[in-house]
């Protein structure tokens, strides 16, 4: 092992040994290197001849650049040609820092890492697979996920899903939970949390989130050591009253010393970007300092320089944009209102419809991009979304063995016929 990893792994085991104990082999030994081609190029910095940087440069000592690209756009080239640190940008880390204390007012006060700026979050999801798991180990999470987490964390680090039901009547299977969570010194447990959920559209109750909040901090009582991970992809979607709208993060960042909370999340759906590529990922544990952050961050930046190198520097700048423009919070509170309009629509047309029933049931939702409908026995889903194409111009997605609708792309006026078109399709099949 380097000694730059052994000196990271004894700063976090000194400060908490339940996280050293939570990382797997790849994250013990992951390091972000602090002599060599990086650091040598910093102490070079504001050098007169500087031939260090692994860019070229104009004879100003501005960065090359064509100027058919330059032409599109409207920022300093120092901000978009050269490298991003494997870190994130500093400027968009603290912004991002400040936008989580501020979307989540009962983080006040409560220690978190810095953000570590990823390639979206699909990579921030990655990184944490390689960070804490070795093959073979379980992460559990709700039997109705994302289906993109079998490529992220099962095919490249064989990690096991140990699947739990989602709901129970109207809202979330809490015992089922609780059973995954309730063995007595089992270890570690790693827990995957998505809300708003995809494909389901939900997120708890306030009541559901501080049961959640209950059940980790029992298990982490008996001595378990829990890896809580806060997939927040659809942040800020809640439509509904009395629903949890802060993340679990800021229950979770100080819940326990046992409990280590990793928040990923990201601008792809809070800032409708999804081509950016831009995502974070942010730590939190119970007396977490700066020292155990730090710790944890390089350990991040280190596994992001070996993997993608760094993020699109493009990106980040022009988020930084968005960030610091008096009408971003207006401008997104437009957006939002379109996709709550749409959601309203959807609820409209199932309580109106009461034929629906004969065929289909909602799932419960309350938020994000999507609902689910469970299809009446005898109904063939794959059949049925083969017939809305070829027969009604309509395309849903058949997972999980319910049909998810993404109402977050469908135009309000729409929305009557897609579900019209889902019952005659429905009724044809039945025949
Ligand atoms: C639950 C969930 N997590 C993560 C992501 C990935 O987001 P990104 O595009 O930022 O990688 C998605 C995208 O669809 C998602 O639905």
């Amino acid at each position: 092992m380097d000694n730059q990893a052994l000196e990271l792994n004894q700063t976090i085991q000194k400060n908490n040994a339940t996280v050293y104990e939570l990382l797997g082999d790849k994250g013990k030994n992951a390091y972000f290197p602090k002599s060599g081609i990086l650091s040598q190029a910093a102490q070079a910095s504001g050098k007169k001849i500087n031939a260090t940087i692994g860019i070229a440069t104009e004879d100003d000592g501005s960065p090359m650049r064509l100027d058919s690209l330059t032409k599109n756009i409207g920022l300093a080239p120092e901000k978009v040609f050269p490298y991003a640190p494997s870190y994130g940008r500093p400027d968009i880390r603290a912004k991002w820092q400040e936008h989580i204390y501020e979307k989540n007012p009962s983080l006040k006060d409560k220690p978190i890492s810095l953000p570590v700026v990823t390639n979206a979050l699909t990579h921030g999801l990655s990184i944490i697979g390689q960070m804490f798991f070795n093959e073979g180990e379980k992460l559990v999470l709700s039997d109705l996920y994302w289906e993109n987490y079998g490529l992220v964390f099962e095919q490249p680090f064989g990690i096991k899903f140990d699947l739990m039901n989602t709901f129970s009547g109207e809202g979330l299977d809490l015992e089922a939970f609780e059973a995954k969570l309730s063995v007595k010194k089992a270890g570690k447990i790693a827990v995957l949390l998505n809300f708003p959920n995809n494909p389901t559209g939900y997120t708890p109750t306030e009541k559901e989130a501080l049961a959640i909040v209950d059940v980790i901090k029992r298990s982490a009582d008996k001595g378990n050591k829990l890896l809580i991970i806060l997939d927040d992809a659809y942040f800020g979607l809640v439509y509904k009253k009395n629903i949890f709208k802060e993340s679990l993060f800021a229950q979770l960042a100080d819940l326990h010393k046992n409990v280590l909370a990793v928040k990923i999340d990201g601008p792809t759906k809070e800032d409708y970007v999804w081509g950016f590529r831009v995502g974070f990922i942010t730590y939190g544990i119970k007396d977490g300092d700066k020292e155990l952050y730090s710790a944890l961050e390089a350990k991040t930046a280190g596994l992001i320089r070996g993997n993608i190198s760094n993020a699109s520097n493009l990106s980040q700048s022009l988020l930084m944009t968005a960030y610091s423009c008096p009408n971003y919070a207006k401008e997104k509170q437009k957006k939002f209102e379109i996709l709550k309009s749409r959601y309203e629509v959807v609820v409209k047309e199932l309580q109106d419809k009461k034929e629906y029933a004969e065929f289909f049931t909602a799932l419960p939702f309350n938020s994000g991009y999507f609902m689910c409908v469970d299809l009446a026995k005898g109904i063939d889903g794959e059949a049925l979304r083969r017939l809305l194409l070829d027969e009604f111009g309509t395309g849903v997605i058949l997972c999980g063995g319910v049909i998810r609708i993404a109402f977050s792309a469908v135009q309000k006026k729409l929305i009557p016929e897609l579900f019209d078109n889902l019952y005659q399709a429905c009724k044809k099949l039945s025949k």
